[in-house]
């Protein structure tokens, strides 16, 4: 279990010391960091060393307990609450980012990551008007003005590191409207990069193909649907959130210092093309 895996790491690095990481000193805002791919993105950075900002949307338990898992890894995190798609919510969120950061005496931010969203199933003709709405303003709108709301708070040399989705690479009429939110997410992040660049901040996009959360729950619990996705999927399973996690924490690093305006495919390569027998 990925948890186990960083937790240990994690205790291994520290010793009783507190983490030495790549990230140390540096401080991550984690949108939707409560669950899934964010909280293991949380757990990643915050294992590097960074003091990590969690915020989430209203499921209190599920945050406490990200940053309790960080916690216990003897790293630094806080969770941030703000419904995103209400009125208001970007102010919330960084009203309460100030304070985490006050509270633990640090300020600034390094790292920025998009990563809340919402899916939706419809078709064309099944799609609503509030549907698309609900789905632009939580996928689209918010990240947008999060970007700009952490500019004058982001130190030269931090990243911003959107999670977009391999839908916008592979056709399914049936997430016609959240395909579209991802794809104009994904816009966002080459003009991003040419403006910031100057500033040694990078902007990527990372786009997960199918990840087992609770966002996929309802249908990659039937078997069948499982073996359909590991059969168009080049590394043969599904992901799970430390996959995605990784690359982002790629991102985040030194290392990834030279990749910029770019949209990263993390989806284990489905839907490449014709799989030959080996
Ligand atoms: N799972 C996949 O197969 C997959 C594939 C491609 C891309 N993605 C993208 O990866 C990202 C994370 O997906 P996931 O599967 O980890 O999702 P998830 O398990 O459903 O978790 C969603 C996270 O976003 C937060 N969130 C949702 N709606 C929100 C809102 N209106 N306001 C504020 N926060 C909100 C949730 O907070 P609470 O815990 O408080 O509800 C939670 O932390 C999304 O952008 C998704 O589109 C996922």
């Amino acid at each position: 279990m990925y948890w186990g895996s960083v937790l240990e790491s994690s205790r291994a690095i520290r010793r009783g010391e507190p983490i030495v990481g790549e990230l140390n000193g540096r401080t991550a805002l984690v949108t939707g960091g409560s669950r899934g791919i964010g909280r293991a993105i949380a757990l990643r950075l915050a294992a590097e060393g960074a003091l990590v900002a969690v915020h989430y949307g209203g499921n209190d338990a599920a945050a406490a307990e990200t940053v309790a898992l960080i916690d216990k890894a003897g790293g630094r995190a806080f969770a941030v609450q703000a419904t995103f798609g209400q009125s208001g919510a970007v102010d919330q969120l960084f009203d309460g980012l100030a304070t985490g950061l006050a509270d633990q005496e640090a300020g600034g931010l390094d790292v920025l990551v998009n990563n809340a969203g919402i899916h939706s199933v419809s078709s064309i003709g099944q799609l609503t008007e509030s549907e698309f709405q609900r789905l632009l303003a939580v996928n689209v709108s918010t990240p947008v003005f999060v970007v700009q709301r952490a500019l004058p708070l982001l130190r030269d040399g931090g990243r911003i590191i959107n999670v977009g989705s391999a839908a916008t690479r592979i056709a399914n009429p049936l997430q016609i409207g959240y395909t579209v939110s991802k794809a104009a997410l994904a816009a966002l992040s080459p003009s991003l990069a040419n403006e910031l660049g100057r500033r040694g901040i990078t902007v990527n996009t990372v786009e997960p193909g199918v990840v087992l959360t609770d966002m996929t729950s309802e249908w990659t619990g039937a078997p069948e649907a499982m073996a359909g996705l590991e059969s168009i999927t080049a590394l043969g399973r599904i992901g799970e959130p430390a996959d995605v996690a990784d690359v982002v924490g790629f991102l985040a690093g030194p290392q990834g210092r030279w990749v910029t305006g770019q949209t990263i495919d993390a989806s284990g390569g489905t839907y490449l093309g014709p799989i030959m027998p080996g």
